[in-house]
């Protein structure tokens, strides 16, 4: 194939995407009225939101415009859940209008949420978004289920919170308790450890006379971003694991993947534009940057790094630094990779870059957002 393209772009498989949603819907088989609910900060793609609704996916929604986005992408609100810590009334308003699970994150957030369903006229379903305190092992800044996290309610206050919804019956419909422990997570016995947290916590609200039917166990399967053949959890371990806490309860099951549906379907794809040594560092110099792709930078993230044009003859192997044009040292997309030194205008791929890289791409420097394209194969 001839790239024609004078920038970094994104390249997705849309049949990768298809594989990636039928192995949670051949995972959930047996689990009814269960919710494959599409994390859309992972990746807000209009294209690939179509893609997702048409294949049955709800979306999880953590702003009013991801909310109008995922409306025009004709997901069914009924198959939405609104998050957040900070949700704003206005958003809300428009989540009572259209019928979207909201989860209840805080004291003000059941303000709000009451508030808005008195505006937009309708009953709100909430979810009690709790913390199961549980280690998620992953970096702290996409650790999320722990006691000191900025989400979910305090657990102590669950009572208050009881209360509260019991004393707005005109307002709100309490139908589930939602967790969501963190991302990047490579075992399943975390997820274990939750689900059986989350389904003592629905016990105890159904002694209340709650007649609550969803458990919500967040997203945050992980991926395998370094190749190196580790046998990771996949869609079938994760509902594996939690299948018969559901059954006993006669719950139904909402999960809210984003990275796992998405990241394995995309590369950006960037140019070479020379080589350079400094003291000990070897770098090699692309056109895309941290403003294409800030994951390496921001969470020290290690994604797959791969020449695509042959190396000239005579390169050299040696220890890279891959680094953007950007004014700042921040600006790395890998470091101390083994490559052949390539030669100035040949390839260079980001892998799995499908999650969080072009829905966190900025204009830094006055760089142009990629553009995106996707590989599609016509059906025979
Ligand atoms: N549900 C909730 C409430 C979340 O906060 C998140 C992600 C998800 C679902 C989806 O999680 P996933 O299946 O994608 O792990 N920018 C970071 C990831 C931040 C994740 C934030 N929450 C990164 O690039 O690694």
């Amino acid at each position: 194939m001839q790239v024609v393209e004078k920038r970094p772009f994104y390249l997705y498989s849309k049949a990768q995407i298809t594989r990636n949603v039928e192995a949670y819907k051949e995972a959930l088989e047996g689990l009814d009225n269960s919710v494959i609910g599409y994390a859309i900060k992972a990746n807000n793609n209009f294209l690939i939101l179509n893609h997702l609704r048409s294949l049955g996916c709800g979306a999880v929604l953590v702003s009013g415009n991801e909310l109008r986005l995922a409306l025009k992408a004709g997901f069914d609100p009924t198959r939405c859940i609104f998050n957040g810590n900070g949700k704003l009334l206005e958003d809300l308003v428009l989540a009572a209008q259209e019928g979207v699970f909201v989860n209840i994150d805080s004291e003000f957030d059941l303000d709000n949420i009451v508030s808005a369903a008195r505006i937009a006229g309708k009953k709100v379903n909430v979810l009690l978004r709790i913390n199961p305190d549980v280690d998620p092992q992953v970096h702290p800044y996409v650790a999320t289920g722990n006691k000191n996290s900025k989400f979910g309610i305090r657990n102590e206050k669950l009572q208050w919170f009881l209360d509260q919804v019991k004393s707005y019956p005109d307002e709100l419909k309490l139908v589930g308790a939602h967790c969501h422990l963190g991302s990047t997570i490579t075992k399943v016995d975390i997820f274990r450890d939750a689900a059986e947290i989350m389904v003592k916590f629905i016990d105890e609200i159904r002694a209340q006379g709650f007649d609550i039917s969803y458990l919500n166990i967040g997203g945050g399967l992980g991926i395998d971003y370094y190749h190196t053949g580790t046998v990771l959890p996949t869609p079938r371990d994760l509902i594996d694991t939690v299948r018969d806490l559901v059954k006993s309860r006669n719950l139904n099951l909402i999960i809210e993947p984003g990275r796992s549906l998405i990241a394995n379907t995309c590369c950006l794809v960037n140019r070479v534009t020379g080589v350079k040594t400094n003291g000990t560092k070897n770098f090699i110099v692309i056109d895309g940057s941290m403003a294409e792709l800030i994951r390496p930078s921001l969470y020290d993230a290690y994604q797959h790094i791969e020449l695509v044009s042959p190396p000239p003859p005579d390169a050299a192997v040696s220890t890279f630094d891959v680094v953007g044009p950007v004014c700042e040292s921040a600006d790395f997309l890998g470091k101390n990779r083994e490559l052949p030194a390539p030669a100035r205008g040949s390839g260079l791929v980001v892998h799995d870059a499908g999650a969080y890289c072009m829905s966190m791409a900025s204009t830094y420097n006055l760089k142009m957002r990629p553009p995106e394209y996707w590989v599609c194969f016509l059906q025979s």
